[in-house]
């Protein structure tokens, strides 16, 4: 490989903020007031992550409960090679079932593109990894929270001296309109949803965004999702309400974070974090919990909330899957599934998925 003299970090760095970024204040108002006088209350787990809430993930992440950051880094850490090799060289073997239609595997430097990138933590095993067999990386992180994006897209110029980053904080509707518009430029590219992040979707929506992932991919490109498996309760109910609290105080701050916004006088000490699996819908699903009748003001929407004691907000819904649902959600969304790996002891799974070709047959 040619050596080119590295560019200071700065100049490898273009951060775009999108609409339903962190400080897009009139959306998050606006799905409070919807989300607190709807019956049952509910509000949506994307506003977690404000700066203290990003902080809060990465310490769950490091929790030895939550397994599910570490299962995904020991896969990461096997087989990251094989994936950039796979996506470097196309997945058209995957693709078409006659050898005469494929075109030979030649090796092409992929974009790496991330949803959910979070600090990009999870993300060195890869960049890593495409680094050895290319020249340079273009790295697009896209994220709610711009702390967390700019703190990792800082870590890893520092580290990366062949990186550029172009990172797009916002939500995925607005980052995947930009994406669209950049399909061209990117060339070959390696999307990744890491973390479980797909979880989080119920099942329709998960499918919706595949297919809009899909959308900005050309066939063969790859995409690789990390999916928590369906295991025993008692070890997704410790992963998701761990003894220090970390976990509560994460769910609890999304109250904490509504007083500080829009100046509600929640007391996060008046109600109590509650995650359990109901094993029938395959999810664990998070709530905070009144401990008492009370009634809460939210001076920004010129809004009273009143609780009855033991009334449930619902805050996130965990989706576990199994390997059947997997391919399902790949099908139904435009891709093939075409690798699959877990760690050993059998708690997650990464799935690398092949953008299928609008009119070729794919294989079933
Ligand atoms: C970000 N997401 C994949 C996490 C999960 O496991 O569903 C969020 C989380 N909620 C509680 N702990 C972690």
């Amino acid at each position: 490989m040619q050596a080119t003299t590295p560019q200071p970090a700065q100049t490898r760095l273009r951060l775009h903020r999108l609409a339903g970024e962190g400080g897009a204040t009139t959306a998050f108002a606006e799905d409070v007031r919807r989300g607190l006088t709807s019956h049952p209350k509910r509000l949506f787990p994307k506003y977690f992550y404000d700066e203290l809430g990003s902080l809060l993930f990465e310490a769950i992440c490091k929790l030895p409960e939550y397994y599910l950051t570490r299962a995904e880094d020991e896969i990461l850490s096997r087989h990251a090679d094989e994936i950039a090799k796979l996506a470097c060289e196309g997945l058209d073997e995957f693709l078409f079932h006659d050898e005469a239609s494929r075109d030979a595997p030649k090796s092409e430097p992929v974009t790496l593109v991330e949803f959910g990138s979070g600090s990009s933590a999870k993300t060195r095993r890869v960049v890593e990894a495409l680094l050895r067999r290319q020249q340079s990386l273009l790295y697009v992180p896209i994220d709610i929270s711009h702390t967390a994006l700019e703190a990792g897209a800082h870590a890893l110029l520092d580290e990366y001296p062949r990186l550029r980053v172009e990172a797009y904080a916002g939500d995925y509707d607005a980052a995947l309109a930009r994406l669209g518009e950049g399909r061209e430029e990117r060339g070959r590219t390696l999307a990744l949803f890491l973390g479980s992040n797909v979880g989080n979707f119920e099942a329709a929506e998960a499918g919706a965004f595949l297919r809009r992932v899909r959308g900005v991919l050309s066939a063969g490109d790859a995409l690789l999702v990390g999916a928590d498996l369906k295991k025993d309760a008692a070890i997704l109910e410790a992963a998701y309400d761990d003894p220090l609290g970390v976990t509560a105080a994460f769910n609890l701050n999304l109250l904490a974070r509504i007083n500080r916004e829009l100046g509600a006088d929640f007391d996060p000490r008046n109600f109590r974090h509650v995650a359990r699996y109901d094993e029938s819908a395959g999810r664990v699903e998070m709530y905070v919990e009144s401990k008492r009748a009370q009634t809460v003001r939210v001076r920004a929407l010129g809004l009273e909330v009143g609780f009855a004691a033991g009334e449930r907000v619902h805050t996130e819904n965990s989706h576990k899957y199994d390997a059947a649902q997997l391919s399902d959600l790949a099908r139904g969304a435009g891709f093939v599934a075409a690798r699959a790996w877990r760690d050993e002891a059998n708690l997650f799974s990464s799935n690398l998925l092949v953008a299928a070709a609008e009119s070729e047959p794919t294989r079933s």
